[in-house]
């Protein structure tokens, strides 16, 4: 499939006058997995009426509460006289489209950091005439994403006080810098007025913010300014490389002639917290900031090729050799790895973990298994890309926190199947196992893990519409993965768990593993909801039948589970979300068990085009932390 890359599109008359996201957007949105595994669904919802023979009356009540516009709206009859038996007791807020954000009533919405405030004590009071990077590596940086909290003190639920660790994914010069100049260059990739010094803001901008907050008596949260725990991560610290791939050859490059010392992380997206407290970071659209030529006879052509390397998103190569793929092929091979920050610790530096795989990742909340090995759900967020997972060998120890660092450096990452009758298998990435051999090109489990998505193909695993977050039920063990959306699905590329060609609207797979066991090697899959207007027959939406008028929602990106079990829901529509919706992200509460399974509820919007990321809850589930 021909690619179009992000110089392509800027360059593209249909483009013109886009802002950087949506271009970023269309271009991460462009496939670059030519794997042509089988698709697994012939005949969609074969699996539905199969099962329900199978498994009898219960089946097919589960499947039956999810339906389509006519019962939709003989329950919505019903419901205006009764109002359905669900376990979100908020009063709904309505879809729209506007500059500012809504609350459900009863509720407070207040803005706790912007970009710009200080974090690191000490930093100048912020100017956005006068940006420098050395101000912005102590300010809060751009394009919050992920939201974690680390509790203090250390091993209390911090529930009045904590470290909030926030991601900022990547940064729009265009809004960022006055003056910048026009558009977009399509060669260069330089605004007119772009120089080394706006670029190494920009830098500076990325990475994460760690802030520690406290909550008043008032029962409001302020920032701790003067905390020796504050923390800027950028797109310049100095990090350690961990785990399978590390101080390998293709590791290396002449800054780093050890392949285990890097600088910086880049498009931080969703990520997790783990069971010792410390926060992983997700590295995922990282080929945009890459640029030059890779040589056809380049050893890491394919591999550059298969991650979508160079993006040529931003112009940073200009001004920073180990941007481009000519001068520093094996840079590109640094990034697309989950990192290990410990918040605790402001001295501590940061590890990418290669035994989780390189992919563009997203989302890593940590589990611990009732054997007491380490579990974390990943999604590869592009089109037809996979679900991951890993388990540690060992088991962690809350007696002994350095230790624990050590379960992600030595574990098994597996890649999701799903078949069309709603089973799904665990496949190993392990060298040597299956296609995983020196004659594929892979000569050692180093190999495995930087080229994770081609060793993943080879293996035949599901290409699904762009997976986002995967989370665990505390409660039910069941795991939920969200596949945000997949216009390039075309109707020949159909399969069971990806049942919608030109699909808009994404859609939230539930797996069942035997014995709520995380470690194993498959199971059962539902779909939880279709997602989009239920409203429009076309669209194939699927809701409890109880779900309101604005309680369907497009493109789910994040969620989280709160204290009492139950999910919620962040959607990211990007620039299409008149496409998709036509109506702002937001936040929703999805009922996942019993007779309400597949009911939603909207709690939040926010201002039209912005993405919502977090949530986060507080340990009394009375506070809600929500990126913008
Ligand atoms: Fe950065 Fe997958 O959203
Ligand atoms: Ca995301
Ligand atoms: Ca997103």
């Amino acid at each position: 499939m021909r690619r179009k890359d992000y110089p392509t599109l800027r360059r593209d008359p249909a483009f013109a006058g886009h802002s950087r996201s949506a271009i970023l957007e269309e271009a991460e949105n462009i496939p670059s997995n030519p794997a042509t595994a089988p698709t697994m669904g012939e005949v969609i919802g074969a699996r539905y009426g199969r099962r329900a023979l199978l498994e009898g009356a219960l089946a097919t009540t589960a499947i039956t509460a999810l339906v389509g516009p006519t019962a939709l709206a003989t329950a919505r009859r019903a419901a205006a006289n009764a109002g359905p038996e669900t376990r979100f007791r908020f009063d709904e807020i309505a879809h729209g489209v506007d500059e500012t954000h809504h609350v459900a009533a009863g509720h407070r919405a207040e803005i706790l950091l912007r970009w710009g405030d200080p974090v690191v004590p000490g930093v100048p009071a912020f100017d956005p005439m006068n940006q420098t990077a050395a101000a912005q590596a102590r300010q809060f940086g751009y394009n919050c994403d992920y939201v974690g909290f680390a509790p203090l003190p250390v091993g209390s639920n911090g529930g009045d006080r904590g470290l909030l660790c926030v991601n900022q994914e990547y940064t729009n010069e265009e809004l960022m810098f006055p003056g910048l100049g026009g558009e977009q260059d399509a060669k260069q990739m330089a605004f007119k007025n772009m120089t080394r010094a706006l670029v190494d803001i920009e830098m500076a901008a990325h990475g994460a913010s760690i802030v520690e907050i406290a909550r008043a008596a008032n029962g409001r949260w302020r920032i701790e300014a003067e905390s020796r725990l504050n923390r800027r991560i950028t797109a310049d610290t100095p990090m350690t490389i961990a785990g399978l791939a590390a101080g390998h050859d293709r590791m290396r490059t002449k800054a780093d002639p050890t392949g285990l010392r890097c600088n910086g992380t880049l498009n931080n997206c969703a990520g997790g917290m783990t069971p010792w407290g410390t926060y992983l970071t997700a590295e995922e659209n990282f080929h945009f900031y890459f640029w030059g030529e890779v040589a056809s006879e380049s050893a890491e052509a394919r591999n550059h090729r298969r991650y979508g390397v160079p993006g040529r998103g931003y112009n940073w190569g200009a001004y920073h050799d180990r941007f481009d793929v000519a001068k520093e092929p094996n840079e590109a091979n640094r990034f697309g790895w989950i990192v290990e920050i410990d918040p605790y610790d402001p001295s501590a530096v940061p590890v990418k973990r290669t035994a989780l795989g390189r992919m563009k990742h997203e989302g890593a909340e940590a589990i611990v298994n009732r054997d007491g090995r380490v579990v974390l759900y990943m999604g590869d967020d592009e089109r037809f890309e996979y679900i991951y997972k890993y388990v540690s060998h060992g088991r962690f120890d809350p007696a002994n926190r350095e230790a624990n660092r050590r379960l992600l450096d030595e574990g098994t990452l597996f890649v999701a199947r799903y078949e069309a009758d709603g089973s799904f298998v665990w496949l190993p990435l392990v060298w040597g196992a299956g296609p995983l051999t020196p004659q594929n090109g892979f000569a050692s489990q180093a190999d495995v893990m930087i080229e994770t998505r081609r060793a993943a193909d080879l293996l035949g695993a599901t290409r699904m519409d762009r997976p986002e977050d995967v989370e665990a039920s505390p409660r039910t063990h069941k795991v939920y993965a969200i596949m945000t959306n997949n216009a390039n699905r075309k109707a020949d590329q159909l399969d069971a768990a990806n049942p919608r060609a030109a699909n808009d609207w994404g859609h939230i797979i539930e797996m069942t593993q035997p014995g709520d066991d995380h470690a194993a090697l498959g199971g059962t899959w539902e779909m939880l909801v279709r997602c989009g207007d239920p409203a429009v027959a076309a669209v194939g939406a699927r809701y409890h039948a109880a779900t309101s008028r604005n309680g369907w929602f497009a493109c789910p990106d994040n969620m989280a589970f709160d204290n009492q079990g139950r999910l919620w829901i962040a959607t990211d529509q990007g620039t299409s979300w008149k496409k998709a919706s036509g109506t702002a992200d937001g936040l929703w509460g999805l009922e996942t068990e019993g007779a309400m399974r597949g009911y939603a509820k909207m709690f939040f919007r926010v201002p039209v085009g912005a993405e919502l990321c977090g949530p986060q809850f507080s340990a009394d589930g009375r506070t809600l932390f929500l990126a913008i």
